[in-house]
């Protein structure tokens, strides 16, 4: 009986799963869903041939929205607002949409298909991301797993951008890799160069865009990104800057710096760093440097495992433990901000001490990479 019972639900799983493969080749082969005219904010239209998702159909006529997982339904940095033309919400949009959004009509554009007309809502600053072209000028090593990136701007050869925010790289087909993919690195460099960015690239196992940056990327080759992307940038106020980050966590922290310094910033910062190592840590000596040209500017680099022959007589530990020490004596907490630039796991781990003594969630801000 339980035999009989197994085989029939094991067919009829089949049967489910062939069908909807068959639905799937179906909508990609037989579908024509013809003209469909998109309209934005009740100004713009133009008109495409339905079939694509909402985030190319849009990056087909210049318009970028954030996407730094390249489309893959992870990131849900593609949010905006489709008020007609889209139906119910998908199973890879639920668990990135809170209730309220879902009741203010937002979606995720890479997952939603453009089969009919539609009127769409984004953001005014959308409209002022740009692709553009670029050289590599030059690739530096600044440890075994971190490269600089420098792009010099072909088309257009100016950028505008807010010290902390990133760009989208689009990565090229290499040895068996058939796809291009875009994804998003912080800009390192100051706002005020104009004419390059710096990108800081970690090489992730088996990531296809870092391979393709510290394996077969060249200098002189032609590269495109879309720029500028992102709200981890600096918000105006009195209260001291505590700053932490790790590995290519750096990037956004040179270019904000570097600002801060130009301004002649009279603002408390302190800036924790944690790596594993010594050949993990970099940009000490621009940091110290910084130091010297910020009146209130400290840099506390961390090692969580130092070598012997490291001969590192610094903060040791996670990057949590300095904090925390920095924290504990600190009698002005809720006057200051937070700026988090890292790996998701480190931080949570950074907000969950920062408010435990006393940080107020909405002054404190960040940019997880994973
Ligand atoms: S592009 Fe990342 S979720 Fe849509």
């Amino acid at each position: 009986m339980i035999f009989k019972i197994l085989i029939t639900t094991a067919a009829m799983a089949g049967i489910s799963g062939v069908l909807a493969l068959l639905l799937v080749l179906a909508e990609r082969f037989f579908a024509n869903y013809g003209e469909c005219k998109i309209t934005i904010n009740d100004e713009e239209e133009f008109t495409i041939e339905g079939g694509s998702s909402l985030l190319s159909s849009l990056n087909s006529q210049k318009i970028f929205l954030p996407s730094a997982c390249g489309g893959r339904g992870t990131c849900a940095y593609c949010k905006c607002k489709v008020h007609e033309g889209v139906g119910p919400i998908l199973p890879t949009e639920e668990p990135l949409l809170t209730e309220e959004e879902m009741a203010e009509n937002v979606r995720l554009s890479c997952q939603v298909k453009v089969k009919q007309d539609m009127r769409i809502e984004i953001p005014e600053e959308l409209f002022n991301i740009k692709e553009f072209e670029s050289e590599v000028d030059k690739i530096t090593d600044l440890t075994y797993d971190i490269k600089l990136v420098r792009l010099k701007l072909t088309e257009p050869k100016e950028i505008s951008f807010k010290p902390g925010q990133y760009a989208q790289l689009n990565s090229k087909p290499y040895n068996g890799v058939k796809e291009s993919v875009s994804r998003a690195y912080s800009i390192a460099s100051p706002h005020f160069e104009k004419d390059h960015i710096d990108l800081m690239v970690r090489l992730v196992p088996e990531g296809i865009c870092t391979t393709w940056v510290h394996d077969y990327l060249q200098e002189g080759e032609k590269v495109k990104f879309v720029a500028p992307m992102g709200d981890f940038y600096i918000r105006e106020d009195e209260g001291e800057m505590i700053m932490v980050a790790g590995g290519s966590g750096m990037a956004p922290f040179v270019s904000i710096l570097e600002d801060m310094a130009r301004k002649k910033s009279k603002r408390k910062m302190t800036y924790f760093f944690g790596a594993v190592t010594k050949k993990d840590l970099f940009y000490v000596e621009e940091m110290r440097s910084l130091e010297e040209r910020i009146e209130n500017f400290t840099f506390v680099p961390a090692l969580s495992g130092p070598e012997p022959d490291d001969d590192w007589d610094g903060e040791t530990g996670l990057i949590t433990v300095p904090l925390e020490k920095y924290l504990k004596s600190h009698d002005d907490l809720e006057k200051s901000q937070g700026y988090l630039c890292g790996s998701p796991g480190m931080i949570d781990a950074c907000i969950k001490i920062m408010k435990n003594y006393g940080m107020k969630s909405d002054r404190i801000f960040y940019d997880p990479f994973g």
